[in-house]
């Protein structure tokens, strides 16, 4: 008998947590650290309880679940993700955290016999409403209380602030680490977030790397004055220069390379009145490229582009970089594996490079990692249409399943 996932369980499951944290506005909002994200961690747990795992947090709020006893080999990790972007999508995520506890539980009440453990991971604030990929970065290399405390949301708020009302985490923020010899491979089911494997109709992508990316916030500072007594030549409009930069930002990722990005997701003007010349224009940032070389020439370029911006209009600008998430090659073991099982179950695959930032790409600096992804409808992701049909969904997890029960045996 081949192993394969209770594909009603998984379906039911996933519609259950598509209901958390629905936004009146459209699709998902469970950012993290977020009543919602809370509603979805309680969720988790009690399917964990029901299914007799034990669950562990850590200081930031990452769970590992696992069956009791038995951890004195190195473990082999799956896992995803459980909070969204803004009116984000239903798998993004969802799919990867779901599918690993689906892959546990089936391990478990089919007997299997393993010589290693197979445990389920949630990693906190994947998405960076603090710190993007904040958990995972957490358990390879660790926060100092500085650095956790400078952490703020999208909302101006603060990371230690939303982690005191947090009941999903346990112990101390900064010993996060993870002891690499506790891990014997990570393996994360995603969805492909773009439109490649639906345009050649190939059910399962065997992610080949994961692209470099770094991001930040540009702060324009100009000078508040009144919008009908000021002549348009003595002002310091800080919001003109963040227009100016912005317009700047296509140009620059094309100059950099053909497989280069660069998003302003965001923008925050204060005072904010309509009558009111803009004091502060503060622009989020998102850079990515394949070649970690890139990113950094990106990093450096935007911050001339915003003194450059600054200077025609006569404000200050400061550009506050983030660290740069590098980019990594997957294993090319269990990439093997993950193949050889998509032919097992009679499923197509290809070799797909991914453009997302996944949690992957900080465990890969821990333990030989490797990534599966299935098809997105129309290659929309982020957005609340974001969706994988339910055989697509399945698909994956068997993938999945099988990829776990060989790295537990071999
Ligand atoms: C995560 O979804 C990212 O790529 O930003
Ligand atoms: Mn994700
Ligand atoms: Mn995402």
């Amino acid at each position: 008998m081949r192993l394969r996932v209770d594909g009603e369980r998984l379906l039911r499951d996933m519609a259950e947590l598509a209901e958390i944290g629905r936004d009146p506005a459209g699709g998902l909002s469970r950012t993290s650290f977020s009543p919602e994200d809370a509603q979805a961690r309680a969720w988790y747990a009690a399917k964990c309880e029901e299914a007799g795992l034990t669950l562990q947090l850590d200081g930031l709020g990452n769970s590992v679940a696992g069956l009791p006893g038995g951890d004195d080999e190195p473990a082999v990790w799956s896992g995803s993700h459980l909070d969204t972007v803004p009116r984000g999508g239903a798998f993004d995520g969802a799919l990867g955290a779901v599918a690993a506890l689906e892959c546990l539980r089936r391990l478990a009440e089919t007997g299997q016999q393993l010589r290693r453990p197979v445990h389920a991971v949630v990693f906190s604030d994947e998405e960076g409403n603090y710190n993007h990929l904040l958990g995972s970065t957490a358990m390879r290399h660790g926060f100092s209380e500085e650095e956790l405390a400078a952490m703020t949301g999208r909302d101006g708020d603060r990371l230690v602030d939303a982690l005191n009302g947090w009941t999903w985490a346990r112990g101390s923020r900064t010993d996060t680490r993870i002891d690499p010899a506790r891990l014997h491979a990570f393996v994360e089911l995603h969805i492909e977030q773009g439109p490649k494997l639906e345009q050649q109709g190939i059910r399962i992508g065997v992610v080949t790397s994961i692209v470099g990316l770094s991001g930040g916030l540009v702060r324009f500072h100009g000078r508040a004055d009144h919008a009908g007594t000021t002549p348009m030549d003595a002002r310091s409009d800080a919001l003109l220069a963040a227009a100016r930069f912005i317009g700047a930002m296509p140009g620059l990722a094309r100059g950099s390379g053909a497989a280069s990005v660069i998003t302003t997701g965001r923008v925050r003007v204060q005072p904010g009145g309509s009558n009111q010349v803009p004091e502060l224009a503060e622009v989020s940032l998102d850079f990515r490229d394949p070649s970690r070389e890139r990113v950094a020439a990106m990093l450096k370029a935007i911050g001339r582009s915003a003194q450059e911006a600054a200077a025609t209009h006569g404000v200050t600008a400061e550009w506050h970089a983030d660290e740069i998430v590098d980019p990594v090659p997957l294993d090319e073991g269990i990439r093997d594996i993950i193949r050889g099982c998509a032919t097992d179950l009679g499923l197509s695959s290809t070799d797909i490079p991914s453009g997302a930032g996944h949690d992957s790409q900080r465990m890969a600096l821990l333990t030989p990692t490797a990534m599966i992804f299935v098809p997105s409808r129309d290659g929309r992701s982020h957005v609340p249409v974001e969706y994988t049909t339910d055989e697509d969904v399945i698909a994956g997890a068997d993938v999945l399943l099988g990829t776990l029960y060989r790295l537990a045996n071999t």
